[in-house]
């Protein structure tokens, strides 16, 4: 069946042979969906006939987000830290064991009701495609189940059984890293897609890390990294040598740093939500995007560092604090995003893609972070469906 959504005052398709500029903006546009897929794009006056025909009503459409970065696989909360934090005292990786706690703690269905509760909540925000992580279980079984929760709702999974060390291998981190590179990663691999490590201060250290991820790729997990969040270090150059996805963060980076970043195929994936909810520095997106590197916008939605669903939300940070243009925020937290994932079926709306896509209750894109903080998705289609 083929839908026409015509009278669109303003189409982000990111194919700029499409439209213009690097966006590929088409003005007074329409969008064929036929099926799950994206079947013309063009003046709503010259759309094709379809069996249905929507109305956009002269607002504008953007490509679904993809937020490439979240760990929803969780229970409890962490209300009372981040009340402290907002009193003055510092975030530390050391309240990641709060949430294991309770995440141990709680049943399979607990856990699966609670990501449902939270990829519902993206999805009316505009997020089409959602990647999220295991990291909150640290025991074999806890991080498999979570992974496989993880998988039925999504096909972005994250092994990050190296979140932080396990609080039984409290005084044998060695021994804890040899479960994550040998058992846990036998039982965990089957489930997921990628392999991360938080390679930081208080969590795991250069070697550490590049042993998890290289066990990771010999399972055939590709890499991806939280890299050079809390402090610098050898994250992000660790990432780029790997060949890594993605480093996520960034917010402390050396010149060489960015360096290696721009000569690398990783994507900077930026997390704004996080230096938010922690009142940290703002990673410079300006200085990434300068030197040439592909930057990815995402939520890093966690009950810790950064409790937000909304990529609106993020946008409108990006812009108003890390040096972004409107125009440059929307490509992060939709192509941007796919690129992160290594996809390029969606964060694009062009001919053949899949039909993910956002009608925003505005007359542009730019409104996202002109507006922060109001309601603007109005629907949404995901695989040429509407889901919202
Ligand atoms: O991406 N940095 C490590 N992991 C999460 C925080 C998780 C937590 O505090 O529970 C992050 O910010
Ligand atoms: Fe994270």
């Amino acid at each position: 069946m083929s839908t026409a959504i015509i009278n669109i005052s303003s189409l982000v398709t990111n194919d700029p042979s499409l439209g213009e500029g690097p966006l590929g903006l088409v003005q007074d546009a329409a969008v064929v969906v036929d099926g799950d897929r994206v079947a013309w794009i063009g003046a709503s006056s010259k759309a094709p006939a379809t069996d249905n025909a929507v109305d956009a009503g002269g607002r504008a459409v953007v490509p679904g987000f993809v937020d490439s970065h979240s760990h929803l696989v969780f229970a409890g909360d962490r209300t009372a830290e981040f009340n402290a934090r907002m009193s003055g005292r510092g975030y530390t990786a050391g309240g990641i064991r709060t949430t294991v706690a309770a995440t141990r703690a709680a049943t399979d269905e607990q856990l699966e009701a609670n990501l449902l509760r939270y990829l519902d909540e993206a999805l009316r925000q505009g997020t089409t495609t959602l990647e999220t992580k295991s990291g909150y279980g640290l025991t074999t079984a806890d991080e498999a189940r979570a992974l496989r929760i993880a998988a039925a709702h999504t096909d972005e999974v994250t092994y990050l059984g190296a979140h932080v060390v396990a609080p039984e291998f409290a005084d044998d981190p060695a021994g804890y890293v040899e479960l994550v590179t040998g058992e846990m990663l036998d039982a965990c691999a089957p489930h997921a897609r990628w392999v991360d490590v938080f390679c930081e201060r208080g969590a795991f250290d250069g070697d550490q890390a590049r042993a998890v991820l290289t066990a990771g790729t010999a399972r055939g997990l590709v890499p991806r990294v939280h890299a050079n969040q809390l402090g610098h270090g050898p994250g992000v150059q660790l990432a780029v040598e790997l060949g890594a996805a993605s480093a996520d963060h960034c917010t402390h980076l050396s010149d060489a740093d960015v360096d290696a970043l721009a000569s690398g195929t990783t994507v900077a994936t930026l997390l704004p939500g996080a230096e938010f909810s922690t009142r940290a520095q703002w990673p410079d997106a300006r200085r990434l995007l300068d030197a040439g590197v592909t930057v990815a916008l995402s939520t890093d939605c966690n009950p810790g560092s950064s409790f937000t669903s909304s990529m609106p939300f993020c946008i409108a940070l990006a812009v108003r604090d890390m040096g972004m243009t409107p125009d440059e925020a929307l490509w992060s937290a939709t192509a941007g995003g796919a690129a992160a994932l290594r996809r390029d079926d969606i964060g694009r709306l062009t001919p053949g893609a899949r039909a993910d896509l956002a009608l925003l209750d505005a007359p542009s894109h730019v409104h996202l972070a002109y507006r922060p903080g109001v309601p603007l998705v109005s629907a949404v289609w995901r695989g040429g469906a509407v889901v919202h």
